[in-house]
């Protein structure tokens, strides 16, 4: 039998690849094997990551900046290697622009927070604006909620296009001369859309306002360089990208590190405390309050290395391979209607769709039964949802170890799921 995808070009050795990751090897349901298909929400873990969170509980573990003991010297060089890994990975000027956090929206929230502390030339009050996207990941929504309802300052957002893209046509009134900050996402958790940054930027640059772009979704799939963004803030979490849980990222430019207050207060992010006041540490460790999570700063430095050593051009081809395909295959299951782009340009790995009225967590606990994991509801970006008048979707998402055989499990599955509905 001729299989549907054969002659699709540009994919990964997942074989050897799959061998590295041992989930993929678990047994779910009467003896199938899992179809993982939910990277989008959490990555699977290399053996080359599990094995560097052991080693550094096993031999390294100390803490950080403190102790002039042999073991606690290694727990530095091993966290702040760490952050030399991750500023190579992003291609930053320089690693003290490379601030640790627990994950992504704690990166956003700092964002919001410096700048809702801030003097002038940065401060957001009630004579300016923010500026987000409808299409942003709660994260990247409720900072700004909060931010706005705290300084009074307008929340303004860009709309959605019917085929899941964002709506620039009212850019200049989105975007004005009080725009402080335009802080949107560059790849869609749940439509998959890529989203035209330099556009965006540029009228940013225009009117004086400060970027931030959650790469939550990008950084994990194609090559990140935030000189080439030019942006000046780029957040994004380690556990979509092969690390650990717990650890996060966010850069942001360094005279802008140094300008702007911290959030967090408490030890290591000072040069001095008297009972009247305090002065702080220089960026990053301003923002780098208590102990920080040392075994996955990494335990994410292992995965940047593990995601190197394959090359991220070549997992982005892998992945716009398989999107390809799963994108041309669901098309043909009746009543499937993809939620964003139907083609693979500017669309990254995740796919939401709704097959006929079948709510999404009946599709996602068929799917189940067959080993097949996939995430269903609204993917913490409900005002998507609303947008297309929907309650929710189902969505699949792929990474490197995903395989056309995998895309024709899920498009049998939902064949499956159509036929237990009637
Ligand atoms: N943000 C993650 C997702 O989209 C959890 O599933």
């Amino acid at each position: 039998m001729t299989s549907a995808h054969q002659g699709l070009t540009g994919l990964l050795d997942t074989e050897a690849i799959r061998k590295d990751f041992p989930l993929l090897d678990r047994v779910v349901h009467d003896g199938k094997k899992i179809v993982y298909l939910d990277s989008a929400a959490t990555s699977q873990k290399p053996r080359q990551v599990l094995d560097a969170l052991n080693q550094y509980y096993e031999r390294h573990n100390a803490n950080v900046h403190r102790g002039v003991y042999t073991v606690a010297e290694e727990a530095t060089a091993l966290y702040e290697g760490a952050r030399d890994k991750i500023a190579a990975f992003i291609n930053a000027p320089s690693r003290d622009e490379v601030i640790f956090t627990k994950n992504a929206s704690e990166s956003l929230n700092l964002v919001a927070n410096m700048l809702g502390w801030a003097d002038e030339p940065y401060r957001v009050d009630h004579e300016t604006e923010i500026a987000i996207t409808e299409m942003e990941h709660h994260s990247n929504i409720v900072p700004w909620q909060l931010l706005s309802q705290r300084t009074g300052a307008k929340l303004k957002w860009f709309g959605l296009t019917d085929d899941g893209r964002l709506d620039l046509s009212n850019i200049e009134e989105v975007i004005t001369e009080k725009t402080k900050i335009v802080s949107f996402t560059l790849v869609s958790n749940l439509l998959g859309t890529i989203n035209p940054v330099e556009t965006i930027i540029r009228r940013a640059q225009e009117v004086g306002a400060l970027v931030c772009i959650d790469a939550s979704q990008a950084a994990p799939h194609m090559v990140l360089d935030v000189q080439a963004l030019q942006a000046d803030f780029v957040a994004f979490t380690g556990h979509k990208m092969c690390g650990p849980t717990g650890i996060g990222v966010l850069w942001g430019r360094q005279e802008l590190l140094e300008d702007l207050p911290p959030f967090l207060g408490g030890g290591e992010m000072i040069e001095t405390v008297s009972m009247h006041s305090s002065t702080y540490a220089p960026a990053p460790h301003k923002f780098e309050a208590g102990t920080p999570p040392i075994a996955q700063a990494v335990g994410l430095g292992a995965a940047v290395d593990y995601l190197s050593a394959i090359g991220m051009e070549n997992i982005a081809r892998h992945e716009h391979a398989i999107t390809e395909y799963a994108v041309r295959r669901l098309q043909e299951v009746p009543d499937l209607r993809i939620i964003g782009p139907t083609t693979a340009e500017d669309r990254g790995a995740a796919i939401s769709f709704t097959l006929g009225d079948i709510h999404p967590h009946d599709v996602g606990q068929v799917l189940d039964e067959q080993g097949i994991a996939v995430r269903v509801g609204h993917h913490c970006a409900r005002p998507v949802c609303l947008r297309y008048g929907i309650p929710a979707t189902t969505r699949a998402s792929f990474y490197l170890y995903s395989t056309p055989a995998e895309v024709d499990a899920l498009v049998e599955g939902l064949e499956h799921v159509r036929n237990f509905f009637g």
